[in-house]
Order: C-alpha cells, then sequence, then structure tokens
C-alpha cells in the first residue's frame, strides 16, 4: 500500500476570522489540482466551525485542531474537548506539538489521554515529537526521539492506528529558518520507520505516514519531500501564504 501523501498547515496563534476565510479560500481555489495529496488546516479553534463549512465536500482537504482536552467533559473551564471538534466537522488533532509541550508543559500522559480522546471522537491523531538542539549537539537527538515515540505510542491501541499521522519537528528548526538537510530529516524518518517497526511491526510501520515540519517552505519542500521516508510537511510559517503554501503542496 503507498503512503498517503499529507501537506498540513499549522497557523498557530495567528489569523483573525477575515483573514482566515481568504487564507482558506485562497488555498482552496489554488490547490484542487494537486488531487492526490492530502491538505490539512490546522486553523486556530475560533475559526474551525466556519473553515469547515468552506472546505465540506472539497476532496483531500480537511481541517484539524492544534489541541484538544484530555477530559471528555466538564468544569474545565477554557477547555475544548475532542467531542466538540469533531462535531463542527473536524478530521484531525494536532497532539504533542512541541510548543505545548514547552509552554504548557505537557506531559506524555497527557499526550496520552489526548490521543485517547481523539479517537474516541474518531478523529485522526498528528502525533508531533523532536528534538531539542542540544539533544542534537550532544547527539542524543536518536534517543530522545526513540523515548517520545515509545513512551507515548505503545499505548496506541493497533486497531486505531490508520488513524495515526507521525510528524517529525526538530525543535531548533521551528520557527528558525534553520530547517533541517534531506539528508538529516531522511536519517530521522527512516530511524522513526524503525522505532515503529519496533512497536507495530514492519508492515504498519512502512504504511504510517511520517510528516517533517521545521521551516519547511516554498523553496526546500522539493528537496525534503524527495526523501524516501518523508510522506510530507507539517508547515508552520509558510501555511500562513497561499502561494506559498500551494507551493509547497506541489513540491512532492
Ligand atoms: P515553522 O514552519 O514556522 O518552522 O513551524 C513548524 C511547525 O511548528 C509546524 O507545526
Amino acid at each position: 500500500m503507498q503512503r498517503k501523501k499529507i501537506v498540513a498547515g499549522n497557523w498557530k496563534m495567528n489569523t483573525d476570522l477575515n483573514e482566515a476565510i481568504v487564507l482558506v479560500n485562497s488555498i482552496k481555489q489554488q490547490a484542487t489540482k494537486y488531487k492526490d495529496v492530502e491538505k490539512v488546516i490546522f486553523p486556530p479553534y475560533l475559526f474551525l466551525t466556519e473553515l469547515s463549512e468552506i472546505l465540506d465536500g472539497e476532496a483531500n482537504f480537511a481541517t484539524g485542531a492544534q489541541n484538544c482536552s484530555e477530559h471528555s467533559k466538564g468544569a474545565f473551564t477554557g477547555e475544548v474537548s475532542a467531542n466538540m471538534i469533531a462535531s463542527v466537522g473536524c478530521a484531525y488533532v494536532l497532539v504533542g506539538h512541541s510548543e505545548r509541550r514547552t509552554y504548557f508543559n505537557e506531559s506524555n500522559n497527557q499526550l496520552i489521554a489526548k490521543i485517547n480522546q481523539a479517537l474516541e471522537n474518531n478523529l485522526k491523531v498528528v502525533f508531533c515529537f523532536g528534538e531539542q538542539l542540544a539533544e542534537r549537539k550532544s547527539n542524543l537527538h536518536f534517543e530522545t526521539v526513540k523515548q517520545q515515540l515509545e513512551e507515548v505510542l505503545q499505548h496506541f491501541p493497533k486497531e486505531k492506528l490508520n488513524d495515526l499521522v507521525l510528524a517529525y519537528e526538530p525543535v531548533w528548526a521551528i520557527g528558525t529558518g534553520e530547517t533541517a538537510t534531506p539528508q538529516q530529516a531522511q536519517e530521522m524518518h527512516a530511524y522513526v520507520r524503525k522505532v515503529l517497526s519496533g512497536i507495530f511491526g514492519a508492515e504498519v510501520a512502512n504504511q504510517l505516514s511520517v510528516l517533517y515540519g521545521g521551516s519547511c517552505n516554498a523553496q526546500n519542500a522539493k528537496e525534503l519531500f524527495a526523501c524516501p521516508d518523508v510522506d510530507g510537511g507539517l508547515i508552520g510559517g509558510a501555511s500562513l501564504k497561499a502561494d506559498d503554501f500551494c507551493k509547497i503542496i506541489d513540491s512532492f
């Protein structure tokens, strides 16, 4: 089975409602020709309903939330549940983004609970992981990634693997303009597949899409996507410009 190609835009805490509508419409118009690439937009929570309606019925287009609560419902002021996210037409949720791990101290136990909430509500999970600069400099990047994957994914029920996408995001490359070279990306993605193979078996590991994230842009996407174990990208800054995002989608 061929692995799914995916290009996802993580808008983070950017855009207001008007800007979000203009941006998604522009992407929708320009990106229709790249039929076999799954395109996922992760806007701020507030705009998910509106953007999901705009993309409703578009082939290989989906919306996703940048986070979800680890709880199903109740007295958790300010939180957003996976059920709420699914109910407005979203298909995906990001779990484990480095900004959430760092700024909101999300622990592995919380990530596992969030994944379970997402799965119970039939959302697909894009699970993010990646090493810090200090870990790479100390040659601990493989060990770090192995630990991040094993400690969380071993709790992932095997029958739900169709709902799992991985995103390797070296923290030193996020928002810095510094990108992993294609060699560094391929080396890590191949290693990730080895770790996945240890958890789920080789067949499954070969079917899971592993995206690259970290200053991926219209200039470097082609080289990165040409790597045999890179199945697409999770794009931050460059996903906020329709032209750049569509060029990235067209980079396979
Ligand atoms: P940048 O593309 O801005 O480096 O962000 C990557 C990212 O964090 C996507 O989730």
